[in-house]
């Protein structure tokens, strides 16, 4: 798996191909409108080869030393061939040029691919969201470098 910066559109093209998301590209165009702007986002690719097998998108949420991923899928048919990984480690890389010193993400109890990855890769849980339903309790991790 190959890793890239990519343009905001084809980010989003992965991200409306990722059936757990069920979101439209034009949907999460405007999400994207309503968020980024003014957050020194940066959008990832990995590549198959040259067929695109997922993305991330990180941006800086908090004003505090992290880089907040904000978003991120493998398309079905590219999963644990380690595309979430090569992404993250881009991610991590990335956050550290950048001078940050840990990243942020938020996850869902029901994304367990997600949360053992976050798991195995040493994240810490800071806190959790409960929800009514608790598969959709939100959980915030963060990793220091
Ligand atoms: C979560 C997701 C991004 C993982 O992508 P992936 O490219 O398949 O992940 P990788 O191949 O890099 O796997 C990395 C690690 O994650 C964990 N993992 C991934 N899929 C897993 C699964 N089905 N069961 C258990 N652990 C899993 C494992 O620890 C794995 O390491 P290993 O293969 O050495 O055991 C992918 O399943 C996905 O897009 N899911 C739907 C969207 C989603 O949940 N996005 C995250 C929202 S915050």
């Amino acid at each position: 798996m190959q890793v890239r910066e990519c343009s905001e559109q084809d980010a989003l093209s992965l991200w409306a191909a990722i059936p757990e998301f069920a979101e439209s590209a034009d949907s999460a165009k405007q999400k994207c409108a309503e968020r980024l702007p003014g957050r020194k986002p940066v959008f990832l690719a990995a590549f198959d080869g040259n067929a695109p097998a997922g993305f991330a998108i990180a941006y800086e949420r908090d004003n505090d030393n992290s880089l907040y991923v904000w978003m991120t899928g493998v398309l079905p048919g590219y999963r644990r061939k380690g595309a979430l990984t090569a992404l993250m480690n881009h991610v991590e890389e990335y956050a550290r040029k950048q001078g940050h010193a840990k990243l942020k993400i938020r996850t869902r109890n029901e994304r367990r691919e997600m949360l053992s990855f976050l798991v195995a890769e040493g994240y810490d849980v800071l806190s959790v969201e409960a929800r009514a339903n608790t598969k959709d309790s939100r959980i915030n991790l963060e990793k220091t470098f």
